[in-house]
């Protein structure tokens, strides 16, 4: 028996791994999950009962409760939440938790797409294609402006760049397995790249992988 595919995307917020990620799987016909959002549903399911996001023991049980087929995107993605997620993503009995079933989804037939922070290095350090999306914290804050305001919204571009430095200071300086490429990534900075060029980069590691198991 041959063991699923396995893609690792990491990366600091607003890199455009999540995109990047959901076309792979589309392409491949592969399963994603997006490991930000189990992070986010422990933050707000303490934030929704008030109940505080630093006490490690009672924030494990939350994790221990996540259920990856019950994820809301849409009610999730505040900022708000996407802040105490990081908070909670520093403990480490919540990443163990967490780990667990992102492990497990990551051995889904024919093959698994996951982005996050540690997937390459921590989740999935067997996996068959590891990426490292990236951009300058210039550019990722730029085009989450962009982004609010092509919603309709109002966006203050200094505050979501300060945003975007204090979120990478937390997820690259925190001790239980910090954002950084493993040593085997494919680095991707898309700081000078359009979406579809960085696709076409992915999709060629992704085939030469995909070629290299099918051969031996
Ligand atoms: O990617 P997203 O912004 O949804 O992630 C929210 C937070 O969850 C991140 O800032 C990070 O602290 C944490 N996270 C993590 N490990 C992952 C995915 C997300 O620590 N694999």
């Amino acid at each position: 028996m041959t063991f699923p595919f396995v893609i690792a995307i990491d990366g600091p917020a607003a890199s455009g791994k999540g995109t990047m990620a959901r076309r792979i799987a589309g392409e491949y016909g592969f399963v994603h999950l997006d490991t930000g959002l189990t992070y986010r549903a422990v933050a707000k399911a303490l934030i929704d009962e008030a109940l505080p996001l630093d006490d490690e023991k009672l924030a494990e049980e939350y994790a221990r409760r996540v259920d990856l087929s019950t994820l809301d995107r849409d009610a999730l993605s505040t900022h708000a939440v996407g802040e105490a997620a990081s908070k909670v993503a520093v403990m480490p009995a919540v990443r163990r938790a967490l780990v667990e079933k992102q492990r497990e989804f990551s051995r889904t037939p024919p093959g698994a797409v996951l982005d996050g922070r540690d997937i390459g290095t921590v989740v999935c350090p067997q996996a068959d294609v590891k990426l490292y999306v990236t951009a300058s914290a210039e550019v990722r804050a730029a085009r989450r402006t962009d982004e609010i305001v092509s919603r309709g919204g109002v966006a203050d571009a200094a505050a979501i760049l300060e945003d975007i430095r204090r979120r990478d200071e937390r997820d690259m300086n925190r001790a239980d397995s910090p954002l950084k490429p493993a040593p085997d990534a494919h680095l991707l900075d898309t700081s000078e790249m359009d979406i579809e060029t960085a696709f076409r980069a992915a999709k060629a590691y992704v085939d030469e992988a995909l070629a290299k198991r099918n051969g031996g």
